[in-house]
């Protein structure tokens, strides 16, 4: 399944009433949302057709995220659905996935795009084929380790997969208080370590499975004021139940 097939089930089984896409280019991901989204893309250049009310920002997602309120496009509401899909170096990868989580609730999903590289050559940091997923897939070891409590999964879409994260918890700190040696122990020079199991494919689970597995609407019909705590148990059954253990938090494809 193509990614933005994917993506157009996960808006509307979802339904996010707030939207955040990092990394926008032509509008093509954009265009899936139905919702209130802030979109933020240093070069962005629309062609499709948007089919929601976007606050656009031509500015780096750090930049953005340095705002005194990020949250003020939606009126102070924490992001449903985010996709992040901009630089393709880990360290920005990284401080999206901090700041979207910061800006999210616990009943929130985040996706990254370009998680599973086909070649040591596509993952390169410093770009040099067609098709670029950089070194992305790093988020997938950092998580493993520093965040075993969140649920991951890792999905086979076309062409390069998709990552979906959920369990999250806007108060936590970890990553960034660890954001260094994170750094230093998951950023490498080119050529970059792919792991075998990323190249392989393994644990990948299929997009249809995923979509038919409950998990969208166990999230949208979640309360909004449902605790981390209270929230992860029922995602960790779920998961176990219809995509198997293989994928229930801290044993996902990194561990
Ligand atoms: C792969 S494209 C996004 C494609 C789009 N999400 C889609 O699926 O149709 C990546 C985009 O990230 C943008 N980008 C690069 N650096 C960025 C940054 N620091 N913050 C946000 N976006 C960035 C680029 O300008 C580029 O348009």
């Amino acid at each position: 399944m193509y990614y933005l097939n994917f993506l157009t089930q996960v808006h509307e089984r979802l339904q996010p009433r707030n939207y955040l896409e990092v990394g926008i280019r032509n509008g093509g991901s954009l265009a899936l949302s139905r919702c209130r989204s802030v979109a933020i893309d240093p070069a962005y250049s629309i062609t499709a057709e948007l089919n929601a009310p976007v606050s656009l920002f031509r500015t780096s997602s750090d930049e953005y995220f340095s705002r005194e309120d990020p949250l003020l496009p939606t009126g102070g509401q924490p992001f449903d659905l985010a996709f992040i899909d901009g630089l393709h170096l880990f360290e920005f990868a990284l401080r999206d996935l901090i700041n979207a989580e910061r800006h999210a609730s616990s009943r929130s999903m985040i996706i990254f795009d370009d998680v599973l590289p086909r070649t040591i050559d596509e993952a390169a940091r410093v770009r040099h084929t067609t098709a670029w997923t950089g070194d992305v897939y790093s988020i997938l070891g950092v998580i493993a380790k520093y965040r075993p409590e969140l649920s991951v999964i890792t999905i086979g879409t076309l062409p390069t997969g998709l990552l979906m994260i959920t369990g999250l918890d806007p108060s936590s700190t970890v990553l960034s208080d660890h954001y260094t040696e994170i750094l230093e122990e998951f950023r490498h020079p080119d050529p970059q370590p792919v792991p075998q199991y990323v190249l392989d494919r393994l644990t990948i689970a299929s997009p249809e499975k995923v979509l038919d597995s409950g998990l969208l609407e166990l999230l949208a019909e979640a309360d909004p004021s449902i605790t981390p705590d209270e929230l992860r148990p029922r995602l960790t059954s779920l998961i176990e139940s219809t995509l198997g253990r293989a994928y229930a938090p801290g044993r996902g494809i990194a561990s």
